[in-house]
């Protein structure tokens, strides 16, 4: 069994990147399964509070990426960036530095954007940013869906070459990870 953790750069209700995770988690291939953390509580990084695992929300999401066999990261993009509220929680747990439990944990990147360029400026730049923390960012070409508002309905992808490619990619990065 290989178990994921999904984590969604989006807090919003309507989310469209939560929506592409709740998707995701249909299209895994056999014999895995995706849980979707919440960054919700998670406090801005103050590194006064990063002792002993930093505060409970924190340690709660070290616990839920430590655990699991890989992260699927599902990124909304801000004026050409990723979220504050992304970074602000891999900033937490990319502590303590180059022994964390993103150290050589294997990450896949998706993301959602109602634009043309569904998110590859912000899927780059977090590319960049966990190159910092020593995990192991799947080697895949980027899985970027744009229009998205036409692609979602509610919490589906209902978009049939969308969703195929995803399955695609998934089922690549489950092989990849067991590698
Ligand atoms: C955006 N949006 C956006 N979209 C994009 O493709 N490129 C961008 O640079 C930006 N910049 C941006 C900045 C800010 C502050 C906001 C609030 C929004 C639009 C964004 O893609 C859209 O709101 C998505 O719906 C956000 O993702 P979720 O919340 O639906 O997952």
């Amino acid at each position: 069994m290989t178990q994921l953790i999904g984590i969604s750069g989006s807090l919003r209700e309507s989310s469209l990147n939560t929506a592409l995770l709740m998707s995701a988690s249909e299209l895994l291939p056999e014999g895995t399964t995706l849980r979707v953390a919440s960054l919700a509580t998670v406090p801005l990084y103050n590194g006064d509070l990063d002792v002993d695992g930093g505060p409970e929300p924190v340690r709660v999401l070290k616990g839920q990426i430590g655990a699991a066999d890989g992260v699927l990261i599902a990124t909304p993009e801000y004026n050409y960036g990723i979220p504050g509220v992304l970074k602000n929680a891999i900033d937490w747990v990319s502590r303590p530095a180059y022994r964390s439990v993103l150290l050589g944990k294997p990450i896949a990147i998706i993301g959602a954007s109602p634009g043309a360029v569904g998110t590859a400026r912000a899927q780059a730049q977090l590319r960049q940013v966990l190159g910092r923390t020593l995990s192991e960012v799947f080697p895949h070409p980027d899985f970027l869906l744009a229009q998205a508002r036409e692609r979602i309905e509610g919490r589906a992808l209902v978009d049939e070459r969308s969703r195929s490619l995803l399955r695609e990619m998934l089922k690549r990065y489950v092989s990849w990870i067991k590698r």
